[in-house]
């Protein structure tokens, strides 16, 4: 987090330094003491974000592509959140004890951001994520889809990427449209992907779609306003239409992955009912709304991903 706060990654990137800093450059450039300058570094290097030769610092691969500012993959920002939630994480105790989170809450129990959090901090992540979706999935026969509580659209990028002919509305809460529509008109799909601000439990979803894609949202919520999501969105669909999950699933015990069984402690810091909900749970909601033929495919990667597909009948 100080590594990334302080610029490291782009004051080593490839590009601003092709032969790397030595310390006493990387010294005057970051701010720092000698002694702080070294420590950081070599700890740096030591876990892979850079590379050390002949006592000259650069980015690693790994840094340049996940965590220089500049790269589209960047988790940077991912990263900077985080230092949000930092204080909750320091009473994950009480957190337990209250079974809530410690966070500020909107009147939906989700998180009330302060006004300077990025908002699109997952774009990094849910891009490379939409990437594994739009082949573990066929939308061959898809022709627009929305992407409920699409954050900063890296999903509907991702799938639109990867089939030409897809068209998507990524629905969102109006700060968190305003930033998809800049990474949308970034990456050049401003004629093929439009945003659609909405609260999801309240608003109108937009008409017109024959698929809905639902990526790690679901998580974020209760069995109980889970389910009302889904309820909204198979309504919204017409007959034959599609609906796909992407989640963070532990197995049906909840005894591994490891980071998907986790992933339930860090949604009580985080949310106020969300949890890392089973495979047969979502299947029980979807068949609830309405939706038939659930396929569940497993998206390989550290992340655990499984998309689930069911149809409108
Ligand atoms: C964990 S993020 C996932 C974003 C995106 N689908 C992705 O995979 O990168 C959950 C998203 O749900 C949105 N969300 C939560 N509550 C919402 C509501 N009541 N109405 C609209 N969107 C909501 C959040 O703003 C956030 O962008």
């Amino acid at each position: 987090m100080a590594a990334v706060q302080l610029g490291v990654f782009e004051s080593l990137g490839a590009a601003q330094s092709p032969d790397g800093l030595d310390l006493a450059e990387a010294q005057r450039i970051l701010g720092l003491p000698a002694r702080p300058t070294r420590a950081l570094l070599d700890t740096c290097a030591a876990t892979g974000l850079l590379e050390k030769e002949s006592g000259r610092y650069r980015n690693s691969p790994l840094a340049d592509r996940y965590l220089a500012a500049g790269s589209e993959y960047s988790l940077r920002n991912y990263v900077l959140d985080e230092r949000w939630c930092w204080s909750a994480w320091e009473r994950l105790e009480d957190a337990l004890r209250a079974d809530h989170q410690l966070l500020p809450e909107d009147a939906e129990g989700y998180h009330a951001f302060p006004e300077d959090f990025f908002l699109d901090f997952l774009h990094g992540h849910s891009l490379a994520m939409g990437e594994r979706l739009a082949s573990a999935v066929d939308f061959g026969a898809a022709v627009r889809f929305m992407d409920v509580g699409g954050g900063s659209g890296a999903v509907s990028i991702a799938l639109c990427r990867a089939y030409p002919h897809l068209e998507a509305i990524v629905v969102d809460q109006p700060p968190v449209v305003a930033k998809a529509a800049v990474h949308i008109e970034a990456a050049g799909l401003g004629d093929r992907i439009t945003t659609w601000p909405a609260n999801i439990f309240e608003s109108p979803l937009p008409g017109g779609c024959d698929t809905a894609v639902v990526a790690n949202v679901l998580h974020d919520f209760s069995p109980e306003r889970a389910r009302e999501i889904l309820g909204r969105v198979a309504a919204a669909l017409p007959p034959g239409g599609r609906v796909v999950v992407l989640e963070i699933v532990p197995d049906e015990e909840r005894r591994s992955p490891p980071l998907a069984v986790a992933f339930a402690v860090a949604m009580i810091v985080n949310t106020a009912g969300g949890d890392a909900h089973t495979v047969s749970q979502y299947r029980e909601w979807l068949e609830e709304a309405g939706l038939t033929g659930v396929v569940v495919t497993a998206i390989p990667g550290r992340m655990v991903t499984t998309a689930l597909e069911a149809t409108k009948a």
